[in-house]
Parts: structure tokens; C-alpha cells; sequence
């Protein structure tokens, strides 16, 4: 790691803001401590993980509008308790928790966590058809409401107000790849 990526990954002062998460360091401490009592050591406990993955799956599939038509590894238009049963589903709900727990812990490391968010965005918008902000932006706009419901918080509670600038810094990496790709591909027209 050279200097500057060292200095970028310092933890940030107490008050002041994250340029990449616009996270404060008390904030990045709440959701740490918060992702622990949720699912134990952060991303150790594996069945905690998918639990809480599979919480969010079937949320996001009630809540976002066209979600279950995207996924092709398993039919999302079943019952929930049959859903809740086929192995592939579990897998992804493990999957997406996973990657939940990595990026709580790397909250202080944003270089890294920058490239992870980029993976997940490109991946997301590789897919055919691709999942864009179609679908990102009305999970951002409704994920506050499942994380209060899920903790037993008021929606203006810090913790709850902390998870949504989380998301932010997912659904916000979709929404500027997402324009980079339109320009790119009006670029190879050129
Ligand atoms: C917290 C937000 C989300 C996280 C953490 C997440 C994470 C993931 C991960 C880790 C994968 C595995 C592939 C990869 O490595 O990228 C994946 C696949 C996928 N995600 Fe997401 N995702 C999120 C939101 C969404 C949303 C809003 C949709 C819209 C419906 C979506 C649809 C899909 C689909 C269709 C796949 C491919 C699975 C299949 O082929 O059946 N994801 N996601």
C-alpha cells in the first residue's frame, strides 16, 4: 500500500465525513456494532449471515417493483415457503449477506471498499437484462423502512439514518457506472 492509499484508509476523525462513505466515524462505529449484534462476529457467523440475507431477499422481492423477474439461477414467483427451501435461493441470501458483512468491514478502508462496490455495481449491470438503478433506486428509497422494521427503530433514529447512507454508497457506485456505461457505449458509436 503506497502513502497516499494509507492516508486515504486513515480512520477519519471522530465528527468529520467520509469523501467515499459520507459516513462520520461514530456512524461507521454504529453500523459495525449494530451488523455484529445482528449476525454475530461479523461475517463469521455463516448462519446468521444467511438469515439475515434471506430476511432481505424476500423483502426486496415484495417491496421493489419487477425484482423477482431478474433472477434466473431460481424462480422467484413461488411461495415464500418453497422459495425459503430450494438450496440456490439460500445460497444467494448467504451470498448477498456476505457481501453486506464486507462491506461493514471495510468501512474504514475505502479504497477497498470502493473496489468492492464496483465489482457488485458492474456485476449487477452486466447482467441481461440489466439490474440498474431500476431497481437500486426504489430499494434505496424503501431500505430505510425494512432496517427500522428489522431493528425496532424509528425511521429518524441515527442507526437507521446511518444504514441508509450505507446503501448510499452501493446504489450510488450503480447509478455512476450506470451513466459511464451509457457514455461509453455512445462513445463506440462515434
Ligand atoms: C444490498 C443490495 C444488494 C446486494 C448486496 C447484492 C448482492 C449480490 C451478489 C453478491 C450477487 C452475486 C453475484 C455477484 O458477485 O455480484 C448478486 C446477484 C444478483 N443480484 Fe444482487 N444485490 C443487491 C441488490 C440487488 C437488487 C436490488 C436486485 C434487483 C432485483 C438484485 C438482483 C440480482 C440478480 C438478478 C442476481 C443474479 C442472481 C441470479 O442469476 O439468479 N440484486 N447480488
Amino acid at each position: 500500500m503506497d502513502r497516499m492509499e494509507e492516508m486515504i484508509n486513515e480512520p477519519a476523525q471522530r465528527n468529520s465525513v467520509c469523501v467515499f462513505t459520507n459516513l462520520t466515524a461514530s456512524e461507521k462505529e454504529m453500523l459495525k456494532e449494530c451488523w455484529r449484534s445482528v449476525v454475530g462476529q461479523l461475517i463469521v457467523d455463516d448462519q446468521k449471515v444467511e438469515d439475515f440475507g434471506k430476511l432481505l431477499l424476500l423483502w426486496l422481492l415484495d417491496n421493489v417493483p419487477n425484482a423477482k423477474k431478474p433472477f434466473k439461477k431460481f424462480d422467484a414467483n413461488v411461495t415464500k415457503a418453497s422459495l425459503t427451501k430450494n438450496p440456490v435461493f439460500l445460497n444467494h441470501c448467504r451470498m448477498v449477506g456476505m457481501y453486506l458483512g464486507q462491506m461493514v468491514e471495510l468501512l474504514d478502508k475505502p479504497v477497498e471498499l470502493e473496489m468492492l462496490t464496483h465489482q457488485v455495481a458492474i456485476n449487477h449491470l452486466s447482467m441481461k437484462p440489466s439490474v440498474g438503478t431500476a431497481y437500486f433506486d426504489p430499494f434505496q428509497e424503501k431500505f430505510p423502512r425494512f432496517m427500522s422494521e428489522t431493528l425496532q427503530k424509528p425511521l429518524d433514529d441515527p442507526l437507521i439514518k446511518a444504514w441508509d447512507k450505507f446503501l448510499m454508497v452501493l446504489t450510488g457506485k450503480v447509478k455512476k457506472s450506470e451513466k459511464m456505461i451509457a457514455k461509453s457505449q455512445k462513445c463506440a458509436m462515434c
